[in-house]
């Protein structure tokens, strides 16, 4: 049997009468790549926020690693919230400090460790994002775009979380930087056995991931692999399988 790390089952979610998710159901695999994609309002953020604990959930369960958050006691949710990392769309790092100091602070304020030995694994999570040594000194308005959110992804990994999740990372970068992105984030779940989830509205990005789930009206329409969102009946889905970059993108024809 598949490993699960984190299973939502029936999750409802609403904003006073407006229900958002109505029931919705998707299951992610420890070590694997996976995205979240679906139309604007959909509900990818409220998801988001309730998968990192920010959100308490309407309706139905989620289960981290074998353990239903619902019944976890105030302390247990702060251990797992330190299991969990995340890259937001702007990133998050301190403008006033440079990217190492940055790094350190996280890790710091993560584990009780000296500096000298903070400072080692921040230079290790920039070698693992593809940034040169060098970065470690440099202020956050030096970086160019693909350099920032290589540095937001360093942040992101740098407390070893178990599972990562990013939302829109290739978002506002050229398609060569994005690809190289992408390339990255499969080369780290190859590597590192990590679970990364992605919020993503870049078809490209499909083509580096193990497993989508596409939201539609408040569920989810379809989980698996990318290829297989052809045979589906939800016509949001039919809309977007059937756009000419879909077809080129992810079925090569
Ligand atoms: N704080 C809030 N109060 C009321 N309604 C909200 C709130 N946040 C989101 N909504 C509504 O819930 C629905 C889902 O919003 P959400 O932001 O989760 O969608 P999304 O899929 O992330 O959209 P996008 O692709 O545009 O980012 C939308 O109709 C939105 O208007
Ligand atoms: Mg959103």
């Amino acid at each position: 049997m598949a490993e699960y790390l984190i299973i939502v089952e029936n999750l409802v979610s609403r904003y006073g009468e407006k229900i958002v998710h109505k029931g919705l159901n998707l299951k992610i695999k420890k070590g694997e790549l996976y995205a979240i994609v679906g139309e604007s309002g959909s509900g990818k953020t409220t998801l988001l926020r309730e998968l990192l604990l920010l959100r308490p959930i309407d309706g139905g369960r989620i289960i981290f690693n074998g353990k239903d958050i619902t019944k976890l006691s105030p302390g247990e949710l702060e251990e797992l919230k330190k299991r969990i990392g995340v890259m937001f769309q702007f990133g998050t790092m301190f403008s006033s400090l440079s990217v190492g100091e940055n790094l350190v602070y996280v890790i710091r304020k993560r584990y009780k460790i000296d500096k000298h030995t903070a400072v080692e694994m921040a230079k290790i999570k920039l070698t693992l994002v593809g940034l040169k040594p060098h970065v470690f000194y440099m202020y956050p308005h030096e970086l160019s775009g693909g350099m920032r959110k290589k540095a937001s992804l360093a942040m992101a990994i740098a407390t070893d979380p178990d599972v990562v999740f990013l939302d829109e990372p290739t978002s506002g970068l050229d398609p060569i930087s994005a690809e190289e992105f992408d390339k990255l984030v499969r080369t780290l779940v190859d590597s590192t056995g990590m679970t990364i989830v992605q919020i993503t509205h870049d078809l490209a990005s499909l083509l580096f991931t193990d497993r989508v789930a596409v939201l539609s009206e408040g569920k989810v329409v379809y989980e698996g692999e990318p290829k297989g969102m052809v045979n589906t009946q939800n016509p949001w889905l039919r809309k977007l399988v059937s756009t000419l970059r879909f077809r080129r993108l992810i079925l090569g024809k």
